[in-house]
């Protein structure tokens, strides 16, 4: 694209923002975001944007104020004449509500991605989406980046052999098998994951052999910390000896980051810095994915492939 290349942030993660912009020798752009008295949101910005490949860095976990601040980002810019608006959108929100499956529910995800193109998103970057599928709710481009590009050097730094990766349910089968092919073959493994309701899990069973196995727990995200622990105690009560999570997107609410830290059963959990670590553990290392989005949005505006960046990393 030959117009000048802009880069602004929400205030959901401005670190992150901040490292894509210095990865490209660049200062984010002056926005002025602000709420008045009742917390209703308003957005200016502050230098011009007319004819400009502009890329808003928000990510939308709760509160939906986030998700608010983005759609009027993209409002303003496109009233303000940015030639095009590309939503960067590290952790996307609301997509775990992805279909009917039970009467009178939204679906959410599909609604998300219907404001954002209403909106005036001329594309989207984003990593790691709870199911691939999302991908197809959105009428405008979608660049699809994988974590494991970053953080399977990080894995493989640990040395660890005789591995296992685990898919913590049956939806996650298809990220475990690229990662145990990234990892050099290991062996899969999946646990079979209930929810009598919202935010618990319960484990049924594990399909597979992890008896004197290390294994790695791959996960898009970790909320409640539910299912991570609870699958960890499982997998070792079954025989895994050291057992590491790699979990895209830190959710982290409530005291799942205390959880994880008092169980036995975790050595380590690697996760990305798509959303600010609430609190600090001695077992939960941030591994920065910002570079990929750096390199993401130059090819996007050079119109050079950004497939080429995570060809081994598809899920
Ligand atoms: C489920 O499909 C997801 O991949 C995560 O496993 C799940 O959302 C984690 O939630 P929680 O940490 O609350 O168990």
């Amino acid at each position: 694209m030959n117009s000048e290349i802009k880069i602004v942030s929400g205030r959901s993660n401005p670190d992150f923002a901040n490292k894509i912009a210095s990865a490209m020798h660049q200062d984010l752009s002056e926005v002025a975001i602000r709420n008045f008295s009742d917390g209703e949101l308003w957005v200016k910005y502050e230098e011009n944007v007319r004819g400009v490949d502009l890329y808003i860095v928000q990510s939308t976990f709760a509160p939906s104020d986030n998700l608010m601040e983005l759609l009027l980002l993209i409002d303003a810019a496109r009233r303000a004449s940015a030639s095009r608006i590309t939503a960067v959108i590290p952790y996307f929100g609301y997509a775990r509500q992805d279909r009917k499956d039970q009467p009178r529910v939204a679906i959410t995800a599909k609604l998300v991605a219907n404001l954002l193109s209403q909106a005036g998103a001329d594309r989207v970057v984003t990593m790691d989406l709870h199911t691939p599928q999302l991908q197809g709710f959105f009428d405008i481009p979608l660049d699809h980046l994988y974590a494991s590009t970053v953080t399977v050097r990080n894995l493989l730094q640990l040395g660890m052999n005789n591995l296992a990766v685990a898919a913590p349910d049956v939806g996650g089968v298809k990220t475990a098998r690229a990662y145990a092919s990234m990892l050099g073959n290991a062996d899969l493994v999946v646990v079979d994951k209930r929810r009598p309701k919202h935010n618990v899990a319960e484990i049924m069973n594990i399909i597979g052999d992890v008896d004197g196995k290390n294994v790695i727990i791959v996960d898009d995200l970790i909320d409640t910390g539910s299912t991570f622990v609870k699958c960890a105690e499982a997998l070792k009560e079954a025989g895994a000896e050291t057992i590491v999570g790699s979990c895209t997107h830190a959710v982290f609410s409530g005291d799942a980051i205390d959880m994880i830290t008092a169980s036995n059963a975790i050595s380590k959990l690697y996760v990305t810095d798509t959303i600010p670590l609430r609190k600090q553990s001695e077992k939960i290392e941030v591994v920065s994915v910002a570079g990929l989005f750096s390199e993401a949005i130059v090819r996007t505006h050079e119109n050079q492939s950004i497939s080429s960046l995570f060809e081994k990393a598809q899920s």
